[in-house]
């Protein structure tokens, strides 16, 4: 099977509407936009030769503009070669075309935006939550001289599976210090607490296998758990968490293989799991069966000041994520696992199918910031209340109906629109030059559309204008809804 063939592959409207987030010209007749932001995404590969798209009516629907606009835009594309028309089969990618790159189906997680394969967009971007990087990381990553680098490049031949020894040393000791002792057997480094999930997926899951899910949760384990097959449920969450109580009653009817879930900081929530239902969890644990994946990328970005349990404890199913990305900075693009020391073999033979190890520069680099890890969250208390109530009042004076899930930590705001869906509201905001993930795309069963998830981790003038336009793009969604809107020197 060519890999790179669409054949007989459908893109339904809001699949197709959430791919063209960040994509095509800003400005000009609104054909003329959908038709570049179709064309980039065929040029990339991501609507691959062959792929059936949407019928035009489905996808004015999806993308609230008029059903002429879309018409107009599929006949420039089949004018430009891109596209083709089948009697009987609809609108089609050509054969022909976009051979050259994968499909966006195959990227994963919050970053499978295609504003992270470009360059900057005149886009203000809200689709990603990450955090800026701590100057902390220059500092220390400079401060590694030639001999620690011969030392470490003399010592190892650079294939490491588990990973440097001394990092997985120094993440063990740091378990311990907060009273979950660890052994470096226990843990295993990842690139990034991605991969370490994708390894989870595929060491664990079977198809059919029941997982459990909070509502709403991070979109990349949703990506990564489904693609196994398995069959997702979602539990409820609030302020505190996992809802515990909801999650016993589901374990009344059925035995998942697996329960996903974020105590420390919750992604797009910033919930923290309470201490009350940490116990009641952990005691479920040993009632059932399942295995436990406590995902804690985001440990460290508590508002709360403290050190927070690292983990939930040891069990020979609680398997635990961690992630430098968030307390330090994603582009060291190192994660672990901590796990019993068999799971911790076993998922490390499934790595080694893909992947022979992360990089051993970025590994020494870690072992020496995770003795800056308490200034590190300090730094974070620091800042990011400030950008959340930066983004708070803003919405209070410019979006008063919109409301919210006070966050205790982390770097995003899960806001509730009080009518419509904010599928259709990111495809209008793109056009005032935000760029937004709807809801539905953090939640098993789409059900979370009436949900956007904002950003807090930006400037102040980035979420002045940022939330400037979104109220203009709400204003005309509330007035106009499924009309066209042609967007050029409005942008403030
Ligand atoms: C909850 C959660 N898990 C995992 C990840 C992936 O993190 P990493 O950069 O370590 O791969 C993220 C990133 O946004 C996240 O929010």
């Amino acid at each position: 099977m060519d890999l790179l063939d669409g054949s007989g592959l459908r893109f339904p409207a809001d699949q197709v509407a959430r791919m063209m987030v960040g994509t095509g010209a800003r400005s000009g007749p609104l054909y003329r936009q959908l038709s570049d932001s179709l064309a980039e995404l065929i040029d990339r590969g991501e609507l691959p030769p062959s792929a059936v798209l949407p019928p035009e009516r489905a996808l004015a629907t999806a993308l609230t503009v008029s059903r002429t606009t879309v018409v107009a835009a599929y006949q420039a594309l089949r004018e430009s070669g891109r596209l083709e028309r089948r009697q009987g089969s609809g609108t089609r990618v050509r054969a022909d075309r976009g051979r050259e790159t994968v499909s966006n189906s195959l990227l994963a997680g919050d970053h499978a935006a295609s504003q992270f394969l470009d360059g900057p967009l005149a886009t203000i971007d809200f689709a990603t939550a990450a955090l800026p990087s701590l100057d902390l990381v220059a500092d220390v990553a400079s401060s590694l001289t030639r001999d620690d680098y011969l030392r470490l490049t003399s010592s190892h031949h650079g294939y490491h599976l588990r990973g440097l020894t001394a990092l997985r040393e120094r993440i063990a000791r740091w378990y311990s210090d907060g009273g979950v002792p660890t052994t470096p057997e226990e843990i295993l480094i990842t690139s990034g607490a991605q991969q370490a999930l994708e390894l989870v997926a595929r060491g664990c899951l079977h198809p059919g296998d029941g997982v459990i899910v909070e509502q709403p949760t991070y979109r990349g384990a949703l990506e990564a758990f489904s693609r196994t097959g398995s069959r997702l449920r979602p539990v409820r969450a609030d302020e505190d968490g996992l809802d515990v109580r909801s999650l016993e009653t589901l374990l009344r009817t059925g035995s998942p293989r697996l329960v996903y879930v974020q105590a420390a900081v919750h992604n797009p929530t910033g919930a923290v799991l309470s201490e009350d239902r940490r116990q009641r969890l952990a005691r479920l644990v040993d009632q059932h069966e399942f295995v436990l994946v406590d995902d804690t990328s985001l440990a460290g970005t508590g508002f709360a000041e403290g050190p927070g349990t690292p983990a939930l404890g040891s069990h020979e199913r609680i398997v635990t994520i961690g992630s430098m990305s968030k307390l330090f900075w994603g582009g060291l693009r190192l994660g672990w696992i901590r796990a019993v020391p068999q799971v911790v073999s076993r998922l490390a033979q499934v790595r080694g199918i893909t992947d022979l190890g992360s990089s051993l520069v970025a590994q020494e680099v870690a072992v020496r910031l995770l003795d800056h890890s308490s200034a590190a969250s300090a730094e974070r208390r620091s800042t990011l209340p400030g950008g959340l109530r930066t983004l708070t009042d803003l919405l209070a004076t410019q979006l008063p109906d919109w409301t919210w899930q006070q966050p205790r930590g982390g770097a995003s705001l899960w806001v509730r629109l009080p009518q419509g869906d904010a599928t259709h509201l990111a495809q209008l905001a793109l056009r005032y030059g935000v760029a937004l993930l709807p809801g539905s795309v953090f939640s098993a069963d789409g059900s979370t559309d009436n949900h956007t998830r904002l950003p807090f981790a930006l400037p102040p003038a980035t979420l002045h204008s940022g939330i400037t336009r979104l109220a203009q793009a709400w204003q005309t969604y509330l007035e106009r809804g499924a009309v066209d809107v042609t967007v050029t020197s409005t942008i403030t």
